[in-house]
C-alpha cells in the first residue's frame, strides 16, 4: 500500500491525487490518501512499515510550496533506506521553482524522487474572480492526472529507475522563486496580512479557529484574532465562515465567499470515481484556439 500525503484547502489537489489514485487502482496498485490537516497533529509514515513508495500533494502559494508543507517536511522523520517519494503540486499554472525545492527537502530525508506532477488548475480564493484564469477542468488535465499514476503504477513494478517528470516547465527560476517568496509571504506577513477580520459581522462560533490549518486563529483575541506571522493565506476560514466576517482585504468582494467554489462545482468536474482515461483524445480544443490564433496574426502581418 503506498500512502498519499495531501494537502488541500479548496479542494483541486485533493480532486488531482484522487485521479492520481485511479490510475494506480486501475493497474492494480493500492493507495492511501492521508489528509494533512493542521500543523496540531501531522500524519506520518509508519517507521516500522515499509513501503514501496510513499506521495506528496500540495498546492503552490505564492510561487513556492505551502507553509504548511515546508514544517512538514522539517518534521517528517530521517528514513534509514532510501525511500522512493513522488509529488503532485496543483497551480493556477505559475509553479517556479517549488518542485525542485520540495525535491531537495526529501532527498535530505533519504526519500529518492521517482516521479513529479504539476498540474494546472482552475485557481481559487484570492484570485478566482481574475478574469484571466481559466475557470473549468478540461479532459486533458484529468487524463495527466491519471496517466502519472498509471505510469508510476507500472514503474514500481519494472524497477525502472527513470524520473516520471510531468513538470508544466514554465517560469522555474530558482532566484526569482526565492525573492517571490521573500516579497510576498514575508512582506505581507510582516505588515497587517492579507486577510481581514470584522469583529462585528462574528457571532465567536469559533468554526474559523477549528478549521485553520496553520492554527493561526484564536477566537479568544477578538478583534485581533488572526495570527499574520503564522496565516498562509490558504483561505479556509474565509470558506467556512458563516457570517462572512472574514475577508480578503486587498481587492473588493462582488461575490460572498461560498463553498460552492470547489472542485465539483465547477465546469468540466468529472468524478473520479466514474473517470475512464481517454486513450483517443483526439485533437484537443485549447491547442485549436491556439492555431487559429497564429493563423490570424499571420494574415494581419501579410496585410501590413
Ligand atoms: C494564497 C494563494 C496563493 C497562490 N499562489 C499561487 C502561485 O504563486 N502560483 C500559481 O500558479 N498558483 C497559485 N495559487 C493557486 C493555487 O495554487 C491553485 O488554485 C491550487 O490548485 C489550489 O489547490 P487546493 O484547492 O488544493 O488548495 C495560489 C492560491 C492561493 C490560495
Amino acid at each position: 500500500m503506498i500512502p498519499i500525503y495531501y494537502f488541500s484547502a479548496s479542494g483541486n489537489t485533493k480532486y488531482c491525487t484522487q485521479l492520481v489514485q485511479r490510475g494506480f487502482q486501475d493497474n492494480d496498485v493500492s493507495t492511501e490518501l492521508i489528509r494533512i490537516k493542521t500543523v496540531r497533529n501531522f500524519p506520518f509514515p509508519d517507521e516500522k512499515e515499509s513501503y514501496p513508495a510513499i506521495g506528496l500533494a500540495f498546492p503552490i502559494y505564492e510561487f513556492m510550496v505551502p507553509r504548511i508543507i515546508l514544517i512538514w517536511l522539517h518534521q517528517l522523520p530521517y528514513v534509514k533506506e532510501l525511500n522512493p517519494v513522488f509529488i503532485i503540486d496543483t497551480s493556477g499554472g505559475l509553479p517556479c521553482n517549488s518542485a525542485e525545492i520540495a525535491m531537495d527537502l526529501l532527498r535530505k530525508k533519504n526519500y529518492e524522487p521517482i516521479g513529479i506532477l504539476e498540474v494546472p488548475t482552475p485557481v481559487v480564493e484570492p484570485f478566482f474572480d481574475n478574469k484571466y484564469y481559466p475557470v473549468g477542468w478540461n479532459r486533458e488535465i484529468l487524463d495527466r492526472c491519471y496517466y502519472f499514476g498509471a505510469s508510476l503504477a507500472n514503474k514500481l513494478r519494472k524497477e525502472d529507475n527513470k524520473l516520471i517528470d510531468l513538470r508544466l516547465g514554465r517560469f522555474r527560476f530558482p532566484k526569482l522563486t526565492k525573492f517571490m517568496y521573500q516579497f510576498f509571504v514575508e512582506g505581507l506577513s510582516s505588515s497587517s496580512g492579507l486577510i481581514r477580520f470584522d469583529p462585528s459581522k462574528c457571532n465567536k462560533c469559533g468554526a474559523c479557529e477549528r478549521v485553520c490549518p496553520m492554527a493561526a486563529i484564536n477566537i479568544q483575541k477578538i478583534p485581533n484574532i488572526i495570527n499574520h506571522n503564522r496565516c498562509m493565506f490558504c483561505a479556509t476560514c474565509i470558506r467556512t465562515c458563516p457570517h462572512h466576517a472574514i475577508k480578503i482585504s486587498y481587492r473588493p468582494r462582488k461575490v460572498p465567499p461560498s463553498v460552492t467554489l470547489t472542485p465539483k462545482s465547477r465546469p468540466g468536474y468529472l468524478d473520479p470515481r466514474l473517470y475512464k482515461y481517454n486513450r483517443n483524445p483526439g485533437i484537443d480544443r485549447g491547442y485549436l484556439r491556439l492555431l487559429l490564433g497564429m493563423l490570424r496574426i499571420k494574415k494581419i502581418l501579410k496585410r501590413k
